[in-house]
This record gives structure tokens, sequence and C-alpha cells, in this order.
């Protein structure tokens, strides 16, 4: 998709940091310019500056993902800006580590919110647009915790495990709606040593690794990354509809 000669633009929400500052980073390395959502100034202004570092243009948005109006106005601007909207990367996410007795309506919604109704809410925004211009690709970041319903006592539980299921369902359904010319996919990582993976990495990520990872090691933002990129920017392209995992084959799960 992008090529030298012809722009080519990524929105990336939760790209301030981590999983999601790689895959900005994987994406604008490869031609892309790139908008930035996320609730962090300092971090997106640190990742703005690295983008840029890489020579291309950038954008960024102080935003709650979990706002409609919000992703409405953003994908205007980016538009207005840019001229064009050819990947979304939808990232943001946060984990909530309680169970079914702890957890209070408000969290569980708050959890959906963020994690899953972002995602419809800039794939809502985007749509029309990649549609009038024929074509786009939209990866979105589920887990392998929607596979596997989570690590007991780890970052996230149920309300998550949820959400990133929601993640994998929304994908298939809109790979066939939107298709043939927007692809929709969704990844989801194992254990990736970032800010939110932080909690398991100290707890017991060395163990797990050793004892139930075939590549015996964590994950890193860049392995993640990179497969975004795969889905975002392979031409020819004839996957859509699916949730890839990435994880190192974790079998103890
Ligand atoms: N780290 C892991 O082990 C792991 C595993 C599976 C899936 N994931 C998923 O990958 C994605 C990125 O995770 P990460 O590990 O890089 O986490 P992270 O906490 O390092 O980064 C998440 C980013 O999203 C932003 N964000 C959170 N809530 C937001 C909101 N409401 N509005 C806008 N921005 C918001 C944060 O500010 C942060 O910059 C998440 O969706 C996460 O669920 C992570």
């Amino acid at each position: 998709m992008a090529a030298s000669d012809q722009r080519s633009v990524a929105i990336v929400t939760g790209g301030a940091r981590g999983i999601g500052r790689a895959c900005a980073k994987a994406l604008a390395g490869a031609g892309f310019d790139i908008a930035l959502v996320d609730l962090l100034r300092p971090e997106l202004d640190r990742t703005a500056g690295e983008i840029r570092e890489l020579g291309r243009e950038v954008m960024t948005f102080e935003a709650d993902v979990s706002s409609f109006v919000d992703a409405q106005d953003i994908a205007r601007k980016v538009v207005a800006q840019f001229g064009q909207i050819d990947v979304l990367v939808n990232n943001a996410g946060r984990s909530m580590p309680k169970g079914i007795l702890e957890i209070s309506e408000e969290e569980f919604d708050r959890t959906l919110a963020i994690n899953l109704k972002s995602c419809f809410n800039y794939i809502r925004a985007v749509a029309p647009v990649m549609l009038e211009q024929g074509g786009g690709r939209i990866i979105s970041m589920s887990s392998l915790n929607a596979h596997s319903g989570g690590v007991t006592a780890a970052v996230s539980r149920f309300a998550y495990a949820s959400a990133k299921a929601g993640i994998i369902g929304m994908t298939k359904a809109l790979a066939k709606e939107l298709g043939p010319s927007i692809l929709v996919n969704a990844v989801c990582p194992g254990v990736i040593e970032t800010e939110l993976g932080n909690t398991l990495t100290r707890e017991r990520g060395a163990a797990l690794a050793e004892a139930g990872i075939s590549l015996r090691r964590m994950g890193k933002p860049e392995d993640v990354a990179q497969t975004v990129l795969f889905l975002a920017n392979s031409k020819p392209c004839f996957i859509t509809g699916q949730a890839l995992i990435v994880d190192g084959f974790q079998y103890h799960i």
C-alpha cells in the first residue's frame, strides 16, 4: 500500500507507548504518515518525535477512545490534513484484573467501552472514508485471553477476555460486511513486555516463558508490530476475517 510516490495514512489508537507505539513506528518506517490517538500527552509527543525522525508526518490527538464523537471528529481532521485513511489500528486497551464477584457494573462497562466499543467507534468513523477511497485495512488488537479465558489472577480477567473475544466476532462480521474492498483482521498477542504486561512480567513472566512458551521468551512490542505491518501493508493480501495469534506458541494457558 505504501509507495514512495503516493501517500499512505494510518491511524493508531493507543499509539503513544507499548505495542501501539511499535506499530506506529513500523508503519512510519514503511512510509505511512501517522495519526496517533492516546490519553497520554508526554508519551504522544515522544512517539510523534520518533515518527518525524523517520521522515514521516504525524498528527496527535489526546482523546479517550471510548468517545464516539471524538472518533468522528478525529477521522474528519485526519482526512482534512492528510486527505485519506488507508489503515486503522485499533490498539488502545486496558486490563481489568477483577473477578465476577469483585467487579462493579461501572468497571465492567468501562472495560467494554475502552477495549470493544472503541473499535466500533473508530471503524464507524473510518469505514465510509475507506469505502469512498476504494479500500483500506483495519486491524484490531484482541488478545490470547479471548481464546484462553486469561491467566488466573494475572493482569486481566473475564471482563477483558469478554471484550477481546468481542473484537474477534466484530472482526469476522465486518470482514464480510466491508469486503471485498476493506480487509478486517484482529491480532491476538500473548504475553508482551509492555506497561500493561508488566504485572504478569514481574510476577511470573520468566517462569512462564521457560515452562510454557515454545520460543522460550516473552514477546516484544516489535513482534506484534511486524504482524500488524504485514496485515496493513502486504500486497497482494488474501487474508481477512482472521484473528492471528502472536504468542511464541504459549501452550500452558
Ligand atoms: N502487553 C500484553 O501482554 C498484551 C497482550 C495481549 C493484548 N494486548 C493488547 O495490546 C494493546 C496494547 O497494549 P500494551 O501492552 O501496549 O499496553 P500499554 O498500556 O503499554 O499501552 C496502551 C496504550 O493505550 C492507551 N489507552 C488506554 N486507554 C485509553 C483510552 N481510553 N483512550 C485512549 N488511549 C488509551 C494508553 O494510554 C497506552 O498508551 C491493548 O489493546 C492490550 O489489551 C497486550
